[in-house]
């Protein structure tokens, strides 16, 4: 398998008044081509920052402090000559010039709210011809309007509505339209970000289906952030459960699921109703996510944590791999190796 994306010991804080918060904590990680990560935790635990730092698009305050995000291209990628080696750009390298090339082509962002990013002024097909045109000034309209077509109606959308404006769609057309122009470009990773968190979930289950069947059509690997496991569980080959700006557990999404290694990642899945076991009570997790501009030595979860012992008062444990390739950070766990930690 290839390694589209490499992250590397990434840090990124905000620095604010009250403090820095380190908004994504010493993260590394892997994403092979092809296949969907999902990245899930409670509010605030950095998985907007870490989608955002793969675009160079943490919002201010936030600042990229150190690692590496390693991007694997296509060779002939042009404007990257001189930073491009092997067909591998290190994203953290690259000015804004450089940046607007990836953005879009190599790499789509879907935001959460659909009407913060359609332009109430224009139609469908103006968005379309916008992006490409960025892109390609030399392409053909005709093309354009094939490849919207095409991709709107994997999205089930009539290509006839491609004249309408914004507001004359419903919020799950509007998503899906945000979801057609993340594509228009054909990139190579997308990432979205909660893409359905405010539809209803027969809407949202519709989506999410037309997304993996475009995922396949147009080779894409996916990282999907969301706090609902339920769409994980159907979606993502692999899911990272983030805490405190820290990767917590990174499992295979079957295994998480059968046997979550992480008390956090066990808490969490146990937050989630289960309709086959209607029997088993709901429990949620005591406490609240800590303040990240006021960082506790040791573990962060420890204070929350049931198991917690001396040693996760004092020392932050590094991500290990264990179980055949499961990555967990955790002191209940010996590993076999270090996983680019502290
Ligand atoms: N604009 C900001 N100013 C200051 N600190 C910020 C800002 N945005 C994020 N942070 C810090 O970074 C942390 C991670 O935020 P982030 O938005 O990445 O979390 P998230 O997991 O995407 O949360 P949510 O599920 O609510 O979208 C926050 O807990 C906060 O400490
Ligand atoms: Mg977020």
């Amino acid at each position: 398998m290839t390694v589209l994306l490499r992250i590397q010991n990434l840090t990124v804080e905000y620095k604010t008044r009250r403090g820095t918060a380190r908004g994504v904590d010493n993260v590394s990680l892997e994403l092979e081509e092809n296949r969907t990560l999902g990245l899930a935790g409670e509010s605030g635990c950095g998985k907007s920052t870490l989608g955002r730092s793969i675009m160079k698009l943490v919002p201010y305050p936030g600042q990229i402090v150190s690692g590496r995000i390693e991007m694997l291209l296509h060779d002939h990628v042009k404007y990257l000559k001189g930073v491009i080696e092997r067909g591998i750009v290190n994203i953290i390298d690259l000015n804004e010039d450089q940046m607007r090339g990836l953005r879009g082509k190599e790499i789509a962002y879907i935001f959460q709210d659909p009407m913060t990013s359609l332009n109430p002024m224009i139609t469908i097909e103006t968005h379309f011809k916008e992006i490409m045109k960025a892109h390609y000034p030399d392409i053909e309209e005709e093309e354009i309007i094939g490849r919207a077509y095409e991709i709107l109606d994997g999205l089930g959308i009539l290509p006839e509505r491609i004249t309408d404006y914004p507001h004359q769609f419903s919020g799950g057309m509007r998503q899906r339209v945000m979801i057609g122009l993340g594509l228009a470009l054909r990139p190579k990773l997308l990432i979205a970000d909660e893409p359905t968190t405010s539809l209803d979930v027969i809407v949202e289950a519709q989506i999410l289906e037309e997304v993996a069947e475009l995922k396949d059509v147009f080779n894409l690997t996916m990282i999907l952030i969301t706090h609902n496991l339920g769409v994980l569980a159907q979606t993502a080959d692999d899911i990272a459960i983030m805490y405190a700006g820290r990767v917590m557990e990174l499992s295979s999404t079957e295994s998480l699921f059968d046997d979550p290694l992480h008390p956090y990642a066990k808490a969490l899945l146990e937050s989630v109703p289960d309709v086959t076991h209607p029997e088993k009570k709901l429990s949620w997790i005591p406490g609240a996510p800590p303040d990240l501009t006021d960082p506790i030595p040791g573990c962060m979860y420890n204070p929350r944590c049931p198991h917690a012992m001396d040693i996760c008062r004092t020392v932050q444990p590094d991500l290990i791999t264990v179980d055949g390739g499961r990555l967990v950070a955790c002191h209940l766990f010996g590993g076999e190796k270090s996983h680019g930690t502290s």
